[in-house]
């Protein structure tokens, strides 16, 4: 009876096997399924699609945060039984347009990640299907292109998810002075500030919400451009329409700029001091480090304002000696009438303000 059995799978096999539909796109394929296990001996066809998709190819997360990378996959028609379905996500870097490493593999309620991703990814798994994967926290050369596959036996399917950082592009210039800066001396002045130079990309997402400012800074390409709002007389002129208005490529050293700097980091926590009395830059600096923290840098100030919606009518000093504070509801006395991050520029060290601090809490 057994023997039967096996040979007549054998046959249907060779009989339906070269006439299998096989679509394409691969994935269609003929599943024998046993009569759902039980031991009646009755063997029927079906043919089962394995669908692999992702509502959302494209996600962008803070730093320092989590994110969840969607992916899920059903069988056409449904199955009536589970199926040992493997999971198994791999990641290229945006830097490295070579090979895929392996973030992790999940079969059941096993799995295991690798490398870097080692105890920081995990499936989401809230409803049958759900693949989606967890990453927590987001470390600073996370992004790039995932990719989500599932495998089925022999067939396999898969959906690639993009991930970038949220970020918030920032306007730099030297305390020395405007357009002071080559290209070198850009890169260090924004990573001194827990920055980068801004990517062609980042600063046209920033003018898409709303950036607008009339002078050029350097950009991670080693051009130097502007984004422009509301085309005026002072800011080249109104015969040009708004956009991200480009110098072209400029000699890296010769060529003198300011920055646009991109920043994409929660990890820590700024805040305005209370203060009893106001302070010179030295003892600004000294009441943040006595406190367990360090004076503020402007990227973080930037991230606070940003991502945590620190919102503080008080002038206080950071770390590159400016004096700033941010806005998000724009009142009276505090300054103009769009949200954002006012400046007083570099003051004397010795004029007294408040002061701005940072704390890792981990
Ligand atoms: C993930 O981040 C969100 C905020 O972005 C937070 O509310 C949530 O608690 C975080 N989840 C975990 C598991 O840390
Ligand atoms: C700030 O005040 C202290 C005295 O409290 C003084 O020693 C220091 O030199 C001052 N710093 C500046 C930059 O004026």
């Amino acid at each position: 009876m057994r023997i039967l059995r096996h040979l007549l799978v054998l046959l249907m096999h060779l009989v339906l096997g070269s006439g299998a539909q096989r679509f394409s796109n691969g994935y269609y394929y003929q599943d024998i399924i046993n009569g759902n296990g039980n031991d009646n001996g009755e063997i029927y066809f079906q043919k089962i699609r394995l669908h692999v998709e992702s509502p959302e190819t494209l996600v962008s997360a803070v730093q320092g945060s989590n994110v969840t990378l969607p992916c899920h996959y059903r069988y056409e028609p449904v199955l009536s039984e589970p199926r040992r379905t493997r999971v198994k996500w791999f990641w290229q870097p945006v830097s490295d347009e070579g090979r895929e490493r392996d973030v992790m593999v999940a079969i059941g309620t096993r799995h295991r990640s690798y490398g870097d991703f080692k105890g920081r990814v995990r499936l989401r798994r809230s409803a049958p299907g759900d693949a989606s994967l967890f990453i927590n926290p987001l470390q600073s050369d996370d992004t790039g292109r995932y990719r989500c596959e599932i495998i089925d036996g022999l067939e396999d399917e898969s959906v690639t998810v993009h991930l970038k950082f949220r970020g918030v592009v920032f306007p730099y210039h030297s305390p020395r002075g405007r357009y002071l800066m080559n290209f070198h001396e850009a890169k260090e002045a924004c990573e001194k500030q827990d920055a980068h130079l801004a990517t062609f990309e980042q600063l046209y997402a920033a003018w898409e919400e709303g950036l607008d400012w009339c002078n050029a800074g350097w950009l991670m390409d080693g051009t130097a451009q502007y984004p422009v709002v509301v085309p005026r007389e002072a800011c080249g002129g109104t015969d040009l329409a708004p956009g991200v208005r480009s110098y072209g490529v400029r000699d890296k050293s010769l060529d003198r700029f300011d920055a646009f700097c991109f920043t994409s980091s929660i990890r820590g926590e700024v805040y305005f001091l209370q203060h009893p009395i106001k302070l010179n830059f030295t003892e600004a600096a000294e009441v943040c480090q006595n406190e367990g923290g360090r004076i503020a840098k402007v990227g973080q100030l930037y991230a606070a304002w940003r991502f945590v919606g620190l919102d503080q009518c008080d002038a206080g000093w950071l770390a590159d000696g400016s004096v700033r504070y941010p806005i998000i509801q724009p009142r009276m006395n505090c300054g103009t009438s769009e949200p954002g991050v006012r400046s007083f520029g570099f003051p004397p060290k010795h004029l007294k303000h408040g002061v701005y601090c940072y704390k890792v809490h981990w």
